[in-house]
């Protein structure tokens, strides 16, 4: 099978190119693979005849996308409607990746995949929203996978930057504490995605995020519990770290349509990071 990759330069990208090595994986990314532009990618995929696409390719920057309007949805939107076009047209299916930014995150469990999506009250995650609807409309055949809290190989991601925050200066760290969601391994997500590009049946959105929930909080405890790291973190709040896009309370997933398809459920959060924490930076 041969699967051509946007974004292929990406963090989760380069995770899927390294892990699904039994397929032929042609990764593509600007300039040559400029989702935005529809000639260029109509081409690509002509000359490429890949039998499924994995749609990477975002602006994923999610403060940087308030005030670069357009940008955000020129990538999120409007390019993923000329992939799913152009994969229309020649009859691919498409996996085009999404985020649990679609939701506005005030609910007080975890979000499934029959779930009212808006795109919350981010330009991010109505930009990637209205990326998901060019998906539905445009391309029947599709799967959009929702993640969250995402880190892999080489970053960047939130596990480096603590690594790199807890060198021995800092006598506590500061890390917000009332935010939930399922910090996810790529690793985890391609494993996943493998079972979908597998069954070629298969249709519709599904949430890939890690089982098991915590804080960003959590989240840093264990990076250093596992590393064994003797830095101190100190929970706060989520408003004594202001930033131009407002973060979702909950980001929680509920994997709703992985056990309704009969798909292996994904690996718990704790799990997932031990084995990246020791590919990436070896055992201690
Ligand atoms: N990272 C997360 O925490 C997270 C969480 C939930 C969902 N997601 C979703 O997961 C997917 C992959 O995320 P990621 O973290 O791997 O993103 P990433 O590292 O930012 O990779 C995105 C890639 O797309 C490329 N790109 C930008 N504009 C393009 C264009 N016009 N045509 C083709 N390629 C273009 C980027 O190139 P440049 O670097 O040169 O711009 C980059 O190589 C995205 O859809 C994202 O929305 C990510």
């Amino acid at each position: 099978m041969k699967v051509l990759i946007t974004g292929g330069k990406g963090m989760l990208g380069r995770t899927l190119c390294s892990e699904l090595n039994e397929f032929e994986m042609v990764p593509t990314d600007l300039p040559e693979g400029d989702i935005t532009d529809p000639a260029v990618f109509e081409a690509l995929l002509a000359e490429v005849k890949p039998d499924a696409v994995i749609h990477c390719a975002a602006m994923t920057a999610v403060d940087k996308c308030e005030t670069e309007i357009d940008l955000a949805y020129k990538l999120n939107a409007f390019g993923t409607g000329v992939v799913a076009m152009a994969c229309h047209r020649q009859g691919v299916r498409l996996i085009a990746i999404s985020t649990d930014y679609v939701f506005e995150g005030s609910a007080d469990r975890p979000y499934n995949e029959f779930d009212a999506a808006d795109g919350g009250n981010t330009v991010y995650g109505k930009s990637k929203f209205a990326g998901e609807e060019a998906v539905r409309r445009h391309c029947p055949d599709h799967v959009i996978c929702r993640i969250s809290w995402l880190y892999g190989a080489g970053g960047p991601s939130f596990v480096h930057t603590m690594l790199k925050l807890a060198d021995g200066t800092r006598e506590e760290l500061k890390v917000v504490a009332d935010q939930t969601g399922n910090p996810t391994s790529c690793l985890a997500v391609a494993r996943q995605l493998r079972n979908i590009l597998n069954d070629r049946r298969l249709a519709g959105t599904f949430h890939m995020t890690c089982e098991g929930e915590t804080s960003w909080a959590g989240f840093a405890q264990e990076i250093f519990r596992l590393r064994k790291i003797g830095q101190k973190v100190v929970p706060c709040r989520s408003d004594e770290f202001l930033r131009p896009a407002p973060r979702p309370a909950n980001s929680r997933l509920d994997k709703m349509m992985l056990r309704l398809a009969g798909l292996p459920p994904m690996p718990h959060w704790q799990e997932a990071l031990a084995e990246f924490l020791e590919k990436e930076f070896g055992k201690v």
